[in-house]
């Protein structure tokens, strides 16, 4: 098992370096070269990322590393492959972009590829498999970590070329879940490795949705000591867009503003309903304070309770008795 393994990441590594040399000298690469260019990426950005290209055609991949029973069982195995009903075997990544994914340790665990044009899927992400988990890699994670001797904080950001073009304009720390909602094991990953994490998803509503999602994973690793902001951007953007319109130095500036948690967990109440009457307050109460309950115990949790109790008019004795309703009893 051990050995067997061992080779799917050389496997793998050998195939991100038959991507990237595609995209340098395949006699079909030069579409993907001018789209990564209109897309603002240089050449140094592109390498340091491992940005590929696989070539259009079934069985590239099948033909220069399936030449045995064994490696194209590994290249299933890895997800490289699919099978269709008939048992024959063709490439899953035709005809893109491709974006290696590297684990924590730095192995190609995974490849993203983005068509060239509007086809559909405009993504195709390698399946799960034994050496990827979408629901624990960031994109662009271990790149980050390279960067900086010390990571100080972690921009999640919904896409690929969102973390990409943030490292173009010298924003190298941006990481990516990879078509999976950002879970609790995501921000677990990324707090072993920095104190602060800034959520930026796509102004449209899919993003606004994503950071509800993204606060409520939060609210569980909230330890002392950590920080968690949230960088709402203009409607219709995302950070690849954003980015591109201010430059590194304006969207730094967007990030220094970007709304701390416990300013966006009240906010997120006031838009909804208005906090203020008695009958928004005691629904405040109501909703909040479950949430809060989540909190690791902490002076920040204590703060929040305060804040709570504040906002809302209640005593922490009525909040706590809140909590215990809204709490089912153990079993
Ligand atoms: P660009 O058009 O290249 O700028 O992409 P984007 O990153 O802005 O894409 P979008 O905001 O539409 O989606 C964000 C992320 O969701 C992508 O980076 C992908 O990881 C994922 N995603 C988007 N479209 C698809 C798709 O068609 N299939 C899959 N599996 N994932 C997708
Ligand atoms: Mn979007
Ligand atoms: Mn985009
Ligand atoms: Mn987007
Ligand atoms: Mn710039």
């Amino acid at each position: 098992q051990q050995a067997r393994r061992k080779t799917i990441f050389d496997l793998m590594e050998q195939i991100a370096s038959h991507y990237q040399k595609a995209l340098r000298d395949h006699p079909k690469a030069q579409t993907a070269v001018d789209y990564l260019r209109k897309r603002g990426l240089s050449g140094q950005i592109s390498r340091d990322f491992g940005i590929g290209f696989a070539p259009p055609g079934w069985d590239n991949l099948l033909k220069q590393f399936g030449t045995t029973e064994e490696s194209r069982q590994q290249l299933l195995d890895a997800g490289m492959l699919i099978e269709n009903d008939d048992g024959k075997l063709y490439d899953r990544f035709r005809e893109r972009i491709m974006f290696p994914i590297r684990d924590n340790r730095g192995r190609v665990v995974a490849f993203g590829g983005r068509v060239l044009g509007d086809d559909k899927p405009k993504y195709l992400n390698s399946p799960e498999t034994d050496i990827f988990h979408k629901g624990r890699e960031l994109y662009g994670l271990y790149e980050a970590r390279q960067f900086y001797r010390k990571l100080e904080r972690v921009i999640v950001v919904e896409g690929y070329m969102d973390v990409v073009a943030l490292a173009q304009h010298g924003i190298r720390c941006a990481v990516a879940t990879l078509g999976t909602a950002s879970n609790s094991d995501h921000l677990r990953t990324v707090f072993r490795y920095c104190s602060e994490i800034i959520f930026c998803f796509d102004g449209d509503e899919a993003g606004r949705r994503a950071a509800q999602r993204a606060l409520e994973n939060a609210l569980p690793t909230m330890e002392d000591g950590r920080s968690i902001r949230f960088l709402f951007l203009a409607e219709g953007e995302d950070p690849d867009d954003t980015v591109r319109r201010v430059g590194g130095t304006g969207f730094e500036a967007l990030v220094a503003q970007a709304a701390p948690l416990e300013s966006h967990f009240f906010d997120s109440f006031a838009q909804q309903f208005d906090t203020n009457s008695m009958e928004g307050k005691a629904r405040l109460a109501k909703q909040a304070s479950p949430m809060l309950a989540q909190l690791p115990n902490g002076v920040f949790k204590e703060l929040m309770i305060e804040e709570l109790a504040k906002r809302s008019g209640l005593r922490r004795q009525a909040l706590e008795e809140l909590q215990r309703e809204a709490t089912p009893p153990q079993s």
